[in-house]
């Protein structure tokens, strides 16, 4: 029972297609900035354990759920519940995603338009050489500039509509699979490079040796949400590219490879960020600006380093931009199914994200003193930007993802999960099953009422 017109061409296509919603600015600067706010050691092997036993079952959840449900995020999970006998409430993981697919690209694409500006920095040549402090002043004038800042994330939105318009799947397969593996060579060279400048010692230090002390429940519920956010899971984008794909793919092991590449991909990150921060004395806990003060110094100190970053800034781009454009599927779907066209579609939702990014732009400005929640404790001394990032990935993916565990391990009929994620009869299935049913939403559960709710 699939109502979705649309299919991947390939297995690859498919695999591609979601590693490039899966790896994008959360692998790099959001991992970067918030494993340096918690911590280091501690927050990744909590990450890590995270991304392989809430997270991937969960991603294999959305995408029974999409395949099975066929079409977008408002019919997939209440054709699943209807076929199972449940209520049709169940579509309320379908409005969930949608809120979440608002508020993400909000901030999303403010750092996108970062990206943006640094491919005409690098170009230029102004990354040369450049110091720890130079990086930092080059940074915050940046920020300081919001006309600037908007022109940048309203061309990056303009892309990403651009793309979304013309329908998904002929330009973005062969792009996907062309990137992705570029970006993780130039990765690995990258990284190669920063141990080389950098303290490559300490940062191995800060990311792998746990110190438990600085864990708090905070920290514990921002690695959580930062698996949901770093792999696309929790809001339906995986859900929407699931419906596409045919019974013949094998579901676990794209999963598998899906995560694996995500996880490698934010840990390389870490070993080209972290060895800059330790050499150049910068201080990891500085928030969202980190990425943007120690990649300039890494490439800029390599030989070659006006090519080199002017490749390696287009590289994070097209990474931002393969992400957005999953984003902005979850609404657009949706709409096509209620009869709009595409691009008008695609048009709407540029809208509302341009609107809302302005607030999330003018965070680091205008509005850097605003604080527009800040009568609620945990969103003292919070931006706009912070706001949106908190809710959209600490609340509503995590929320989201405890809802569509839940419906695959308890709402479908039994057997029909394992045999709808090709398990079979085996253990695996098994064991999938029992993490959806009760690690999945008790963990995420505990963790986001620990933290929610005022003791
Ligand atoms: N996973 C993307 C990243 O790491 O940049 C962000 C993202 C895309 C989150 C799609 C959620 C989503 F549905």
């Amino acid at each position: 029972m699939t109502g979705a017109t649309e299919q991947w061409s390939s297995r690859a296509a498919f695999v591609a297609a979601a590693v490039g919603s899966a790896v994008g600015l959360g692998n790099f600067w959001r991992f970067s900035y918030v494993a340096g706010e918690n911590g280091g050691g501690a927050f990744v092997i909590v990450y890590i354990l995270a991304a392989f036993f809430l997270i991937a079952p969960i991603l294999l959840a959305e995408f029974v759920i999409g395949r099975r449900g066929g079409g977008g995020v408002l019919t997939a999970p209440a054709n699943v519940a209807r076929e199972s006998g449940r209520p049709s409430a169940w579509v309320a993981i379908g409005w969930l995603g949608i809120l979440a697919a608002a508020i993400i690209p909000a901030f999303y694409i403010v750092v996108a338009g970062w990206v943006l500006a640094y491919i005409g920095v690098a170009a230029s040549g102004a990354l040369a050489g450049i110091s720890g402090e130079a990086a930092d002043a080059l940074f915050s004038s940046l920020l300081a500039d919001p006309v600037q800042v908007l022109i940048y994330q309203n061309a990056f939105l303009a892309m990403t509509f651009a793309v979304v318009a013309a329908g998904v799947h002929a330009g973005l397969e062969r792009v996907n699979l062309i990137l992705v593996p570029t970006l993780f060579l130039a990765l690995v060279g990258l990284g190669i490079y920063a141990a080389s400048v950098g303290d490559q010692a300490a940062a191995i230090d800060f990311l792998f040796r746990p110190d438990w002390s600085e864990l708090t429940a905070q920290g514990v519920l921002a690695a959580i949400g930062q698996g949901f956010f770093s792999i696309s899971v929790g809001m339906g984008a995986m859900m929407t590219f699931g419906a596409y794909a045919p019974r013949s793919f094998p579901l676990p092991s794209s999963v598998a490879m899906i995560v694996v590449a995500d996880t490698l991909v934010a840990l390389l990150a870490g070993l080209a960020i972290f060895p800059i921060v330790f050499g150049h004395g910068l201080d990891p806990a500085s928030g969202p600006g980190l990425m943007f003060v120690t990649l300039p110094v890494a490439l800029g100190a390599l030989d070659a380093a006006t090519l080199v970053a002017t490749i390696f800034f287009v590289l994070l781009f097209f990474a931002a931009l393969t992400s957005a454009i999953s984003l902005m599927e979850v609404p657009v779907a949706v709409m096509c199914e209620r009869g709009f066209v595409r691009w008008q579609a695609a048009a709407l939702v540029s809208g509302v994200y341009a609107g809302l990014g302005i607030l999330c732009a003018l965070s680091f400005s205008t509005f850097a003193n605003v604080h527009p929640l800040g009568f609620i404790p945990t969103f003292e001394g919070r931006t706009w930007f912070d706001i949106f990032d908190f809710i959209g990935t600490n609340i509503l993916l995590p929320l989201g993802g405890i809802l569509i565990a839940a419906l695959v391990g308890w709402g479908m009929v039994a057997g029909l999960a394992t045999r709808e994620a090709d398990f079979g009869d085996g253990w695996l299935g098994v064991l999938w099953l029992w993490l959806l049913r009760t690690l999945c939403p008790v963990a995420v559960g505990a963790v986001l009422i620990v933290n929610l709710v005022p003791a």
